[in-house]
């Protein structure tokens, strides 16, 4: 029986990952073919990461065929699965979304702030194309989305897409799962977190491990600074104990850009005045690894990969395959349409929740309402999704102006419309939907 993958953005660094996913998983879910596919811009890596692709399933002994291609139309012909890692204008554009908020004196952040804001911009038009391909190409495939903000993407090809099985997922509940049990020393596979919330501002409500609720314990750990699941890209210095306390609940890394905002902002000044954006940073990283990845004698997925920030986000996608194609039931974290899984959000906005994991897709786990403390920046944070994703399909600049205004990284009226101004003419190339001639 044919199984077949297909990888949109196959040339990223992140691809040999889901190979040793797949690889990995091959006894439970035995794809036959994985299609790499990218553009014309990217070609270069794409034939870099399909020689290592095939150099590792080669040594791995499995059966399967990795093709590469420049054609997305033909390759989602007959596809099962289908995962989605672009970055719509490259770390280029990046580098803009972080440098030019924090020249104003404003967080710079690749998911967060306007630099989030215009990322979204620049992606949601570009997946909705792919949604399009898929409805008439392979209508019954699933689209397992982890472009960022993958949250926000998901969000708009649930809403205007015309293909609906979407799952958006992302590497930070599985962080902070394995990261819970080297804090409390037990396996990954036993600590279960009830996650509440969005994508990149999700927090963990209640620990269970083997059943047995551990929450006060995890949060009592996370008192000592040194007890952490931070992902490579932000540096956290934890928690202060009266926060922990109060609030009751484990806050995912992200939350350090809006809870500990000055120390963050001084922190990304230093790092941006010594180092150069992230973005930056990451270009160094990539050119190492490509350097790698070309060596004929590697057959496995280098460790330095490992330097990402989003490093072991395949094992969140991989799973998710996995336990769709073997009817599994499982408990996945996964960015799906609330429809009432938390009463105090939209109908049709995307949250970061636990889903029981099946052949028909999520179907996720009734949470009621949002705790008082939360409830609101909570609100705050989807209402600024909402305007940006109605901004990304309509190139509406009145939406994307409230968001900027509402959003708790910008918050300021002029501040909102200069970055608006600067960061639209940037991005020009990539923003079409911006300047179309009415
Ligand atoms: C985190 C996030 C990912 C993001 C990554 C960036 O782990 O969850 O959504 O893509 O960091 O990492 P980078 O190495 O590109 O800064």
């Amino acid at each position: 029986m044919m199984l077949k993958l297909v990888i949109i953005g196959g040339g990223s660094s992140y691809t040999p990952e889901i190979i040793e996913g797949m690889i990995d998983r091959h006894d439970q879910f035995p794809v036959t073919e994985i299609a790499l596919v990218d553009i014309e811009k990217g070609k270069q890596k794409l034939d870099v990461i399909s020689r290592l692709a095939k150099r590792m399933v080669k040594k791995s002994g499995k059966d399967i065929t990795i093709t590469a291609s420049l054609d997305r139309r033909n390759a989602l012909k007959n596809a099962d699965f289908v995962t989605s890692q672009i970055r719509v204008g490259g770390l280029k554009a990046r580098e803009k979304d972080e440098r030019i908020p924090l020249s104003y004196g404003a967080l710079g952040q690749e998911t967060n702030g306007a630099g989030g804001i215009f990322k979204a911009l620049r992606t949601i038009p570009v997946l909705l194309e792919v949604s399009k391909d898929m409805a008439e190409l392979c209508p019954n495939a699933w689209l397992i989305n982890f472009t960022n903000p993958a949250g926000m993407v998901t969000e708009a090809l649930l809403k205007y897409g015309s293909h609906k099985r979407v799952i958006g997922v992302c590497n930070i509940p599985f962080n902070m799962r394995t990261g819970v049990a080297e804090i409390l020393g037990c396996q990954t596979e036993d600590v279960e977190i009830e996650f509440i919330g969005l994508n990149h501002f999700v927090f963990g409500r209640r620990v269970l491990v083997k059943g047995v609720d551990y929450t006060s314990i995890v949060i009592e750990r996370l008192k000592d600074p040194s007890n952490q699941y931070s992902p490579a890209n932000i540096v956290s210095e934890g928690w202060s104990s009266t926060f922990l306390s109060s609030f009751m609940m484990l806050p995912n890394p992200y939350h350090s850009y809006y809870f500990k905002g000055a120390e963050m902002l001084e922190k990304s000044l230093k790092e941006y005045w010594e180092n150069g954006t992230r973005a930056e940073v990451v270009q160094q990283v990539e050119e190492e690894l490509f350097k790698k990845y070309d060596d004929k004698e590697l057959t496995e997925k280098p460790t330095e990969l490992e330097k990402r920030g989003g490093a072991f986000y395949s094992d969140a996608a991989c799973n998710v395959m996995t336990s769709i194609y073997t009817n599994k039931g499982d408990i996945q974290t996964v960015n799906v349409q609330n429809n009432g899984t938390i009463s105090d959000l939209p109908n049709d906005a995307v949250i970061e929740t636990n889903a029981v994991m099946g052949g028909e897709g999520p179907r996720p786990i009734s949470i009621g309402t949002l705790p008082l403390s939360i409830r609101g920046i909570i609100q705050l944070m989807k209402n600024m999704e909402e305007l940006v994703i109605e901004a990304a399909v309509k190139g509406d600049r009145e939406r994307l102006y409230q968001a900027l205004v509402i959003n708790p990284l910008v918050r300021e009226e002029t501040l909102a419309k200069d970055l608006m101004e600067e960061l639209l003419d940037a991005h020009k190339e990539d923003l079409p939907q911006f300047y179309q001639q009415v």
